[in-house]
């Protein structure tokens, strides 16, 4: 069965039990401060488990992109070293929200199993939760039961709390679970070692396929757990995995899920997989690495150099090491298999064949840079081989050499050994402590559980049309960060404040009490589709009802930025093309930043073609079209753009300006004349094939005019008023470049006339032609006259002293090369010594040197003491 329709035929046998089939969600989470990225299938339904929203089918299955890189869950170090973990990999996933429970969920696995899939029972083990005396919970003898009804007592274990209670983190949902554990390994070696003893024993062939989570317990921030109100079901079954038994293969990487890939790396790099284990785990690793950073690229997460986008960049740089090390690869070639990666996926997700050309381009940059880096890296690394003394490179260098060029311990490792060094890793390690220690009390804060003061309420967001309203608190928690101390976060019934997402900055404000105190809304996000507002203090009386009032200015100024943003996306796809993608997008009340997918510079010309564009449809004062909760499907047939990367529910908000139709859940102006104006600032590279436009609207355009007005004056004043400034200012430079000149020349002519009176001033002493003398001369022109005259007259010794200024005196020494070599004269040791009485030092090279000093007045002294370095 090919892994296309081992992936339908999942989708197909749960859309059979009532469940809606729904996409994956993005990879790449963006409003969920407690979660990078997407981690299990049960990431994306977070708000449905947290009881926050409700889903509109309680019956849920997908195949979820998922990326376990950082956090709780993180994988990256095993890949590539064993044949079954992955950074990225689909999780198989069927969800019961409040619906069915343990029942339905074990007997549908079974039955997809082994009668769809037609896996033989006899290779399958399952494993029961026994229960942990710490948590209080007991052994999970309802599954036990269940199971037992299907397979036989011999295979089913029990486990402890690391390996069947799941936590989607350290707050939360949770629950016992009960895996599936498969055994692949031939009949000879099943009767040598019993294949239950090697079940959770990392065995490459005895793994998990399948985790049955049976949500029903909600961690809390003291660590105590409550039961939830309804129960949940959440499955995750490993897609490569299923693949590997399926097509009767021995790992991952031969399934055709992987296969492709690995023949094209191959391909490129001449190596073949299967011979050496080093060159095998490079591969693997590449193979790995490339849909990770591939399929976060396509859901708009760039490489960077902080957060989401860091991680990718680590990801994508181990990969290159690999193929350095491993594979000698010294130029860039990960991002040739874009293309083999989108043919092969781009059936199940799109999104990956629509970005082929982004996704590769990206890649290739970011190898090509990464690879300088290791260039700059290794030449660094010889100097500190150099600087050794002894066997042992110093463990706080190669840290040194991580931190700032991200050169990894076991390429420096590598490369020291072959000059016959080792690391001392103790060093090494302690370095890498500190820094994560560093970065730990930077980021450290405590969040308490929230406070239920209202129960069931659902907060509902009522800022669309209203900017003030009374409002009642229904929960809040304190929140302790070092950068900010000590917060609160409340929570409303309902509320004005927008929150932050889509771009635009979330609202401030303030809460006036009955009694008249005021609190100031300092910002307001939205967590698991959750409102919070932030706070520095608590309202006195928690019960009160409040007037909550939005800074209207704020809104105001944040909606003009984002209406203008919409106008510019659709002025971008209509001058430069359709390729054009929005790839990141920053609206604040001062102004916008606009991040689109085009492969080369906007060009003045285009620039003020789009500001035109923006301009036209300012003026004709288009009013807001706004359709609140219309189906998806029916916006994107009206002809709405949606976003890569973005997470929409099943009804949607769509904006219209006009001809310009998004989806949208940001605040806008009624009119477009309510823009005022558009002006862009600036246009720019924010990675390969990626564009950065910044503009302003509305009132910080009147104070950008303002201030070139202001400018502009000035400059009129300086030059007197003239009817045309840029003349008059060429006419400006034109003088300039003529006195440059006149004076050049003569310079020159004063010079030629000195050459003359030096010459004969020029005294013999013990065989050298020597004058110490003052000069009315600028420094360039001396250094001149001093090689002509060495070029006319053999074994001579010049000191010229020069006093600009009152406060400035210089002095230059030129010695004839033949002097200087055979007899020992030193032109930097003289003006050195002698820039003592001037106040001043200096240096040079033996037949030249200058110094200079403050005092003047030194000078004569100066003259006389030069003459002593002949006599
Ligand atoms: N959420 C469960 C897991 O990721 C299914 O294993």
């Amino acid at each position: 069965m090919k892994s296309q329709e081992i992936r339908a035929k999942f989708l197909d046998f749960f859309k059979s039990k009532q469940h809606d089939i729904v996409p994956s969600a993005p990879m790449v989470l963006k409003n969920d401060p407690t979660l990078m990225f997407t981690n299990s299938g049960m990431a994306p339904f977070k708000e449905f488990f947290l009881g926050n929203a409700t889903p509109k089918n309680s019956r849920i299955a997908d195949s979820q992109k998922c990326l376990r890189v950082s956090g709780k869950h993180n994988d990256l170090e095993e890949v590539g070293y064993d044949t079954y973990h992955h950074t990225m990999f689909e999780m198989l996933g069927n969800w019961s929200f409040g619906d069915y429970f343990k029942k339905e969920a074990i007997h549908w696995a079974w039955e997809l199993l082994t009668e769809v899939y037609k896996i033989d029972k006899d290779i399958l083990y399952v494993t029961v939760f026994e229960g942990d005396e710490n948590d209080g919970t007991k052994m999970d003898q309802e599954a036990y039961n269940l199971w037992k009804e299907i397979i036989a007592e011999d295979r089913i274990l029990l486990g402890n709390k690391k390996d069947n209670f799941w936590e989607m983190g350290e707050q939360g949902p949770c629950g016992p679970c009960s895996e599936i554990h498969v055994d692949i390994r031939s009949a000879e070696e099943k009767a040598k070692i019993d294949g239950k003893s090697l079940v959770n024993a990392d065995h490459p062939q005895v793994v998990e396929i399948w985790n049955l989570v049976f949500m029903q317990y909600n961690r809390k921030a003291n660590g105590s757990l409550e039961e939830l109100p309804s129960k949940h079901i959440d499955t995750g079954m490993g897609f490569e995995r299923l693949c590997m038994v399926l097509q009767g293969v021995q790992s991952n990487y031969d399934t055709d899920v992987f296969t492709p890939l690995i023949r094209e790396i191959e391909t490129i790099t001449n190596a073949k997989y299967g011979k050496d284990e080093k060159v095998d785990i490079a591969i693997r690793v590449i193979a790995d690495h490339v849909r990770a950073v591939a399929f976060a690229i396509a859901d708009g997460q760039l490489p960077s150099n902080n957060g989401a986008g860091y991680v990718i960049r680590r990801i994508l740089r181990r990969a290159i090491r690999y193929g350095f090390t491993f594979l000698d690869q010294k130029e860039p070639f990960i991002y040739k298999l874009a293309e083999t990666l989108s043919h092969q996926m781009g059936d199940a997700f799109p999104e990956i064949r629509k970005q082929d050309s982004l996704v590769h381009n990206v890649i290739k940059e970011e190898e090509a840079s990464f690879l300088r880096t290791l260039d700059q890296g290794l030449l660094l690394l010889d100097k500190v081989v150099e600087e050794t003394s002894g066997k042992e490179i110093s463990g706080a260098k190669a840290f040194e050499l991580y931190d700032t060029y991200g050169f990894p311990l076991d390429l420096t490792q590598l490369i020291a050994r072959e000059k016959g060094y080792t690391i001392n890793e103790t060093e090494f390690d302690a370095g890498m402590q500190a820094q994560k220690e560093r970065s730990r009390a930077a980021s450290a804060s405590e969040t308490s559980d929230w406070i239920v003061l209202i129960e069931d309420e659902s907060e509902e967001f009522i800022g669309y049309d209203t900017l003030s309203a009374d409002v009642r608190l229904t929960r809040y928690r304190k929140v302790t960060t070092k950068k900010d101390g000590d917060q609160y976060q409340l929570v409303f019934n309902m509320t004005p404040f927008y929150p932050e997402g889509g771009g635009q900055v979330g609202d401030n404000g303030y809460l006036e009490a009955p009694n008249g105190d005021i609190i100031y809304i300092l910002d307001t996000k939205k967590e698991n589709n959750v409102i919070i507002h932030f706070t520095k203090n608590l309202p006195k009386n928690l019960n009160d009802t409040f007037k909550a009032v939005v800074n209207e200015d704020f809104r105001k100024l944040s909606a003009s930025n984002h209406s203008a943003t919409h106008l510019l996306h659709q002025a971008l796809r209509t001058i430069l093309g359709d390729h054009v993608e929005q790839k990141g997008s920053l609206v604040s009340p001062k102004y916008l930043r606009f991040d689109f997918s085009h492969f080369s510079k906007v060009d003045y010309d285009q620039l003020q073609e789009i500001e035109e564009f923006v301009n036209a449809r300012i003026r004709e004062n288009l009013p807001l079209q706004e359709k609140r909760n219309i189906p998806m499907q029916q916006a994107i047939d009206e002809g709405a753009i949606a976003l890569f990367g973005e997470k929409y529910g099943d009804s949607v908000r769509a904006i219209r300006f006009g001809k310009s139709m998004e989806l949208c859940g940001g605040t806008h102006v009624q009119q477009t004349g309510d823009i005022w104006y558009f002006k862009i600032k600036s246009e720019g590279a924010v990675a390969a094939g990626i564009r950065r436009i910044e503009a302003i609207t509305n009132l910080a355009v009147g104070e950008y005019f303002e201030d070139i007005e202001r400018d502009y004056s000035a400059i009129k004043q300086l030059l007197k008023n003239p009817k045309d400034i840029t003349k008059s200012i060429s006419v400006l430079q034109d003088e300039n470049t003529d006195l440059k000149k006149q004076i050049e020349q003569l310079l020159k002519d004063k010079a030629k006339n000195l050459k003359g009176d030096i010459k004969n001033q020029l005294q013999e002493i013990n065989g050298v032609h020597f004058l110490a003398t003052e000069i009315d001369l600028d420094p360039n022109s001396i250094k001149n006259l001093s090689f002509e005259l060495g070029s006319e007259i053999n074994n001579l010794f010049l000191l010229f002293a020069t006093a600009p200024s009152k406060e400035k005196a210089m002095l230059t020494c030129y010695i004839s090369k033949e002097l200087a070599n055979e007899r020992g004269y030193d032109a930097g040791k003289v003006v050195r010594e002698l820039g003592k009485y001037i106040h001043g030092g200096g240096g040079g090279q033996n037949f030249f040197a200058t110094a200079g000093g403050k005092n003047p007045g030194g000078i004569p002294k100066v003259l006389e003491k030069a003459v002593t370095y002949i006599s």
